[in-house]
């Protein structure tokens, strides 16, 4: 874990509006900068920047976050290499544990690499412009240049040290660590890819870490890839993923096919949120990324037994990291064609009605399992809840599952608890815990959140919150305890909401805290006021509480009060009169307008 003063600090020192500036062009607009939203697709521009809170936020699609969140939405990076960004940039060295420190020196390994491959690509498409034949193929594929331009594609021309042009030290050892030169058992250096079509292969940053290079003509193979490499782990990339990933938020779909073609040939025709898998099954790793992408993952195989397992393939790993808001589906293509054949025959319109025609996951899963067990025996039946154990094993989550159970159980003939007991399901933790989800939501009006707006503008106010008096069972109170609480223990919110959001990342309160960023933007930067708002917030909070204890004190003495609870009556009433007439003045000179 990086500590969090860590973050504090490289949260002052960083300004989002460098950050963002790097990815997008920000045009000042009074105290904050504007653009149009790099998450979805907009005409006008509702993205807003804040420099003094150093957050931003889109009134369009309600994204929003600190510096540290930009990277990790933008680029699709996690958390510790957004930070690791961030820290270089600003010249800071993020405080490492062992596992950190590799992390970091395996970064600093492979950048050379990287700068390696991304001037390969660019030779390669500058070849692409002055070879005629391999213009021709690409050509009569379909393509135009403006995809070519859009996916890098180039071209390695015919040749042994083409590469020598631009890599003057052609001996470079790095040039071997890369993939991109080959030394043979005698020791001579020739370059891998040769009269080949090439196919970046890009990281979620748009770091080139690989190579698909295709024949022209039939020669084997037809595709010849980069070998792993530091830079280049297969199960984890994506092909296509930058330039798929706005088309995939604006969807918020994902359709997975084969091959580099199907993506570029899809992309061709209008169909931008694609990508492929890197000529092996869906691993984990892709679909875990997928799903934080969108809400719809569609998987597309060919038609033949190696499509048939390849989807068995992605269902298995699927199921373990379903959500009940999440669907993947199984698409299987018609005939033989692949979706860059079935698209340049029939038409955008036919290939996305076709989409609509995918399987869900658990459609698949129980028609496959039936084209296994037949049901209709005894045997069959027992067979059918052996194949279904080890896959509902892996469901995760909790309404699927039951669903699932109970179909496999209507279908072997026994009880859901008995499929549950054969195939040994534990209880889900999640299952009906969590409230519906409208009673966790924020008050605007309530005092705590006023509160806690007030303090994440103002985070000196903190300290000085009185003790026992916010209602912990709203969920502003709770956060705006922990904000307290942590505050306690030395957190320095510096600039307000930027760092609790960075705090909380992950916690129950993050969402809370997410809902502000929107009025707070609208607020203006003057905090003159905020220190008689909290004043006056507090006494209210201080009031209501002492009323509670009248109430209460005012019912019992219907039975008769002793003497300690008298005296503690008439303390509490002239406690109340004084205090309602400061909260009166308070109110009065801010225009009785902040609470
Ligand atoms: P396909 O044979 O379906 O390729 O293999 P494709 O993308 O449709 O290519 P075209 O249309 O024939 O040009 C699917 C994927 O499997 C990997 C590649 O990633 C390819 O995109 N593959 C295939 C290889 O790595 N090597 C091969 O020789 C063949
Ligand atoms: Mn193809």
């Amino acid at each position: 874990m990086i500590p969090d003063s860590f973050i504090q600090e490289l949260l002052g020192r960083v300004d989002i509006c460098d950050v963002v500036e790097r990815y997008v062009p920000l045009k000042k607009a009074g105290a904050n900068f504007s653009a149009c939203c790099p998450f979805h697709s907009e005409k006008t521009p509702s993205f807003t920047v804040s420099p003094s809170k150093q957050f931003y936020h889109c009134f369009g699609c309600g994204a929003h976050g600190t510096a540290i969140g930009f990277l990790m939405q933008h680029a699709g990076v996690g958390f510790i290499d957004a930070v690791e960004d961030l820290a270089t940039s600003v010249g800071l060295k993020v405080p490492q544990e062992e596992w950190h420190a590799q992390a970091q020196e395996k970064r600093e390994r492979v950048a050379p690499l990287t700068e390696l491959m991304a001037s390969a690509m660019n030779y390669y498409r500058e070849q692409l412009k002055v070879s005629p034949s391999a213009v021709a193929y690409l050509k009569k594929r379909g393509l135009t240049g403006e995809i070519a331009a859009k996916f890098g594609l180039g071209y390695a021309p015919d040749g042994w040290q083409n590469l020598q042009q631009i890599f003057p030290d052609y001996n470079n050892p790095a040039l071997v660590e890369c993939g991109l030169v080959i030394v043979n058992e005698q020791g001579r250096r020739y370059d891998r890819f040769r009269d080949r079509v090439m196919f970046p292969i890009q990281d979620g940053r748009g770091n080139v870490i690989g190579f698909g290079g295709r024949v022209m003509g039939n020669d084997e193979p037809k595709y010849l890839n980069s070998p792993e490499t530091p830079l280049f782990i297969k199960g984890s990339e994506l092909y296509g993923l930058p330039q798929a990933r706005r088309a995939i938020r604006d969807e918020d779909m994902v359709l997975v096919v084969e091959g580099y073609m199907d993506v570029v040939g899809l992309a061709q025709w209008g169909v931008e949120n694609v990508v492929a898998t890197l000529g092996t099954a869906a691993t984990e790793s892709n679909v875990q990324k997928l799903l934080k992408q969108a809400s719809r993952v569609v998987f597309c195989f060919d038609r033949d037994a190696a499509g048939d397992r390849a989807a068995w393939r992605a269902m298995e790993v699927s199921l373990s990291f379903l959500a009940d808001n999440k669907v993947v589906e199984i698409l299987q293509m018609p005939g033989n064609q692949d979706p860059d054949e079935f698209i340049r025959e029939h038409g955008k319109d036919a290939f996305v009605n076709h989409t609509r025609n995918a399987t869900r996951l658990s459609e698949f899963l129980l028609r496959e399992l039936s084209k296994q067990a037949n049901t209709n025996t005894i045997e069959g039946r027992a067979l059918l809840v052996h194949l279904a154990k080890p896959l509902l094993q892996k469901v995760s989550a909790p309404i699927l599952r039951v669903q699932l159970t109970k179909e496999i159980a209507a279908r072997a003939q026994i009880s859901q608890a008995e499929v549950e007991a054969k195939c040994e399901l534990k209880p889900l933790a999640r299952w009906g815990a969590a409230p519906p989800r409208s009673a966790r939501r924020p008050t605007a009006r309530s005092v705590e959140y006023q509160l806690l707006k007030l303090l994440v503008r103002t985070p000196t106010l903190a300290a000085r919150l009185p003790h026992g008096l916010i209602d912990k069972d709203l969920p502003e109170g709770a956060a705006l305890q922990a904000i307290v609480d942590a505050v306690e223990h030395g957190l320095q919110l510096g600039n307000g909401l930027a760092m609790a959001m960075e705090y909380f990342r992950g916690s129950a309160h993050e969402s809370v805290l997410s809902s502000m960023a929107e009025a707070l933007l609208e607020a203006d930067d003057d905090h003159s006021q905020d220190e008689a708002a909290f004043v006056a917030t507090v006494s209210h909070l201080q009031g209501a509480a002492m009323n509670r204890e009248i109430s209460a004190l005012v019912e019992r003495a219907r039975h008769g009060l002793n003497a300690e609870e008298r005296t503690k009556l008439s303390e509490l009433l002239a406690k109340k009169a004084a205090i309602s007439a400061a909260a009166a003045t308070a109110t009065a000179g801010l225009g009785g307008s902040l609470v």
